[in-house]
């Protein structure tokens, strides 16, 4: 456990170490309770930093022997958490044993026990929970591993680079012998020992070198492991053609585990993921999990370029490594869309997955952007590393990447990127590197005003306005820029905000676009440039008032403010040739009805909106991917961001009397579409496929909702046919979001199928906890949370099993969370508490649930204060718990 009042790390105190690492010889010999360390590294002196000593971070472990060059150490000294030694000379041989218990590490950080096995999590700073050393991503080894362990409890010994020996050993163990031949940070070490199996599958690189995959899950899981290592194999084609990039190992090693706090991580050649995003088969996971673990694969294995050859100087810079890399998998996603979808549906499938990205980046970064968590893609300062892999880090980061990709375009980025490779391949940079590299391979474009991006946190405002002139044809469009402050950072500066814009005529058909000074029209879609607070466009020969429709594909992580009259909203949703815009044009006039009706208990849909719907619905030329993203309401989460004050039980209200209009006023057509978009054959994972399964699902939600007999009884029979995981739980879902007396017994139905599969449990608890109450006599979804936190399934150690319950609770399921009577945020402490004890990363996770506290209501608020000073003032509060709720408080 951390001091309670951890201190504030910043960025600008930076300094190299006066000591670095060369290579670094570990011996572990494995032991659930008593693991034995040893580590002898190199250590030499850093002649481009102040002189000092050599400091070593160790948490959490037992010391048993340290010595230099073989002797006890003259001078040695505990300091922030660190080893000081003083050493003379420019290289010594450090030899540090340390004892650990991975099994009583129930942080899941450094080395633990999962089912038996042994896993480690290194990134952020969980090397040093293993052995003393110099725990920061600028000091780079190479690393030689020897792993002994018992055999028949851990026949699988991995670690990171190639096998360079192996064999047996008295009393059952055996030893094996890893050896890295890419110096890399210590965050990029990784062991697995474990029973494990792999498929394997050996593949040619673009240089013609053979390399041999391998997915190493536990036996039973062997038969949902295929799609993991298709989608690797494809992520290395990805990377060779789209960016001339090849895996650099003979040997590349995926491992699932049950137990991880995150997603996954990209050790050097030995990613570590959870199982959530390895396994997959029809009957266990649904179109999104297949499409989930394709783009984890993608992401961990790009990594491999953008993190591991080049990484990152220090954690402020962690944007460098995740912002581009979550760029580089969403590209890939769209391209992998595209090109199953064929010529034909290509834009359509690539505009889906843009539609997906923002809905992400809406729901989940523009809360965090503003709240008191709010900080910029590169923040200034931390309390808990861990406290900021977060939206605002990956997908801001993403998009300022994706910005820097239309500023640039699809060759000058990609000139930029080569030469940041041909710079810094093996060292450990900053943005700022990242930045000027781009810049340089472009001809000196100038980015200097673009850097802001890295500076400013907030979700800055673009204020649009249009005036057509019919006397001279021209239309003038006046954009202007405003960033609100954020914690610690009040006065904001203009940005560079690339503008996508496009203008539509009456006829709904784009309009060709000049601006004054140009001698002719020429694309229907531009590209603005916004750098000053306020800048004025003049277009030339529009013969006719269009209707604007700006930041098209969601060219600018910005909320763009443009009044809009419903008629508008309606048309630009039947017509906006941009189909980022034609789905927001639907979201902006369901968040515009959402809002009424939560302002008003006695306003009703209006006919206009559900007509609006109705035409996009049975517009049979648009693939039905799109229009199941286009007819979901907004996020709860995003729209009670936009309402103020924020009042989560009017919402619910609100969209419960949406979803009821939207189903029985169109019921006849939801039906139809049921029908004719069902498919019959086997499952298999196609974005096409995917597409209609989501619609028919949707529908299924929307009948379900208003209660509609012939509705229910075909998500009844869904749910009893379905030959796969996604038509089962789309139908379950349905009937759980109903007042269906069928539900109870479908969830049973639905549990006793899938007993023993946890990641299929998983699903169980979460849409319980999800779960909205659609009659007053419902049963509220915490009393449901409280009984599933005692079903034997449930554990509090498996941060999954947490996320599904707990976090689908807190932070899904606003209307049942924020209950008037304070039950839910009392359950919120107790929760925290407990959760922090074993675990303070998750913990830290589920307290952000009610950081956005000032934005609710003042009777929310006097509820939530009392609760987040219990949390504040518990004993022994874990650093990442304690920065969250003390800025949340701050
Ligand atoms: N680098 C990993 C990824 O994005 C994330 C691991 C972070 N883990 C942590 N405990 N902070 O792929
Ligand atoms: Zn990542």
């Amino acid at each position: 456990m951390k001091t309670e009042h951890a201190p504030t790390i910043q960025r600008a105190d930076y300094r190299p170490l006066s000591w670095t690492v060369e290579t670094v010889d570990l011996h572990f010999r494995l032991d659930a309770e008593a693991t034995l360390v040893t580590n002898r590294m190199r250590c030499v002196r850093n002649r481009d930093a102040a002189e000092g000593p050599i400091r070593l971070w160790g948490e959490a472990l037992e010391r048993v022997s340290l010595t230099v060059d073989g002797a006890a150490p003259t001078a040695v000294r505990e300091a922030d958490g660190a080893l000081e030694i003083d050493a003379s000379g420019d290289a010594v041989l450090v030899e540090v044993v340390t004892r650990v218990n991975p099994r009583a590490n129930t942080t899941l950080s450094g080395l633990y026990l999962s089912n038996g096995g042994f896993f480690t999590q290194c990134e952020a700073e969980g090397f040093r929970r293993i052995t003393c050393f110099p725990d920061r991503p600028d000091v780079m080894a190479r690393y030689t591993v020897t792993l002994e362990a018992d055999r028949a409890a851990c026949p699988v010994l991995l670690s990171n680079g190639n096998l360079v020996e192996e064999g047996l050993l008295p009393e059952g163990r055996h030893y094996a012998k890893w050896e890295d031949p890419f110096p890399k940070p210590s965050y990029l070490f990784a062991l697995v020992a474990a029973k494990l199996v792999a498929l394997e599958r050996r593949v040619t690189t673009m240089s013609g070198r053979e390399v041999l995959l391998q997915v190493w899950v536990e036996a039973g899981n062997l038969d949902r492991v295929e799609h993991a290592m298709d989608s690797l194999v494809h992520s290395m084609r990805w990377d060779e053609e789209s960016f001339g990039l090849e895996l650099d190992l003979d040997r590349f090693m995926i491992v699932a585990v049950a137990d991880f706090n995150m997603g996954a991580m990209e050790n050097k050649g030995l990613n570590i993921f959870n199982t959530k995003f390895i396994l997959a088969k029809p009957d266990t996971a649904t179109d999104l999990d297949y499409e989930n673990v394709e783009s984890v694969v993608a992401h961990e294995y790009f990594h491999n370029w953008t993190g591991n050859r080049v990484t990152c100087r220090d954690w402020f810079q962690l944007t460098l490594k995740e912002g581009l890399t979550v760029f580089r998998d969403q590209q890939f996603s769209a391209d992998m869309l595209a090109r199953a979808a064929g010529p034909e549906g290509a834009a359509s499938a690539r505009a889906v997955k843009r539609i997906d990205d923002v809905r992400v980046l809406r729901a989940a970064q523009f809360p965090e952007d503003g709240g008191p968590m709010a900080h910029p893609i590169r923040p200034d300062s931390y309390q808990e590393i861990n406290n900021f892999y977060t939206a605002t880090v990956y997908e801001k980061g993403a998009e300022v990447i994706r910005m820097l990709h239309t500023l640039l375009g699809q060759e000058g980025f990609r000139n930029g990127m080569d030469l940041y490779f041909s710079y810094f391949d093996g060292q450990a940079v900053t943005c700022d590197d990242f930045v000027e590299v781009m810049s340089e391979a472009n001809n000196g474009f100038d980015l200097d005003q673009f850097m802001r991006w890295y500076e400013q946190a907030g979700t800055p405002r673009v204020k649009a306005s249009g005036v057509w002139n019919a006397a001279d044809g021209s239309y003038t469009l006046t954009l202007a820029q405003s960033t609100p402050a954020t914690p610690g950072q009040h006065v904001k500066q203009p940005l560079v905000i690339p503008v996508a814009v496009g203008l539509i005529g009456a006829d709904g058909r784009d309009v060709a676009l000049r601006l004054e000074g140009e001698a002719q029209a020429g694309a229907c879609t531009r590209v603005l440039k916004l750098t000053e607070d306020v800048q004025v466009f003049r277009f030339v020969g529009v013969s006719a008032e269009p209707v604007p429709s700006l930041l098209r594909g969601f060219s600018a992580p910005v909320i763009l403010e443009l009044d809009e009259d419903d008629a508008r909203l309606a048309f630009r949703m039947a017509h906006d040739a941009d189909p980022c815009n034609r789905w927001d044009a639907a979201q902006r006039y369901a968040e515009r009805v959402a809002l009424a009706l939560a302002a008003d208990p006695a306003a009703v849909v209006p006919e206009a909106f559900v007509a609006a719907f109705r035409t996009l619905l049975n517009d049979g030329a648009l693939d039905p991917a799109f229009r199941a993203q286009a007819l979901a309401l907004p996020g709860e989460a995003y729209l009670l961001e936009r309402m103020s004050p924020a009042d989560p039980a009017a919402l619910r209200s609100a969209l419960v009397r949406m979803m009821r209009a939207l189903g029985a006023t169109l019921a006849a057509d939801w039906l139809e579409v049921v029908e004719r978009l069902q498919l019959a054959g086997a499952y298999r994972y196609h974005p096409g496929d995917a597409g209609r399964r989501a619609l028919v699902n949707l529908a299924l939600r929307y009948l379900a909702a208003a209660g509609m007999a012939d509705g229910l009884a075909l998500a009844e029979a869904r749910f009893a046919d379905a030959t796969n995981m996604t038509e089962r739980f789309g139908a379950l879902a349905a009937l759980v979001q109903s007042t269906s007396p069928a539900r109870a017994a479908a969830l049973q139905a639905f549990h006793d199928r899938h007993r023993d599969d946890a990641l299929v449990l998983d699903k169980w608890f979460a849409l319980q906890a999800g779960a909205w109450r659609w009659g007053d006599a419902a049963e509220p979804a915490l009393a449901r949370v409280r009984v599933l936190l005692s079903d034997p399934a449930f554990s509090l150690s498996n941060p999954n099993k947490v996320y599904a319950l707990l976090g689908t609770f807190f932070r899904a399921n606003p209307g049942e969370f924020h209950a008037a009577d304070g039950s839910g945020h009392a359950f919120w402490v107790e929760q925290v508490i407990a959760l922090d004890a074993r675990n303070p990363q998750v913990a830290a996770r589920m307290a952000r649930a009610l950081e956005n506290w000032r934005h609710f209501t003042p009777a929310l608020q006097a509820s939530i204060r009392p609760q987040l000073e219990r949390v504040l003032a518990a004993p022994g509060l874990s650093a990442d718990v304690a920065e969250i709720v003390g800025k949340a408080l701050g």
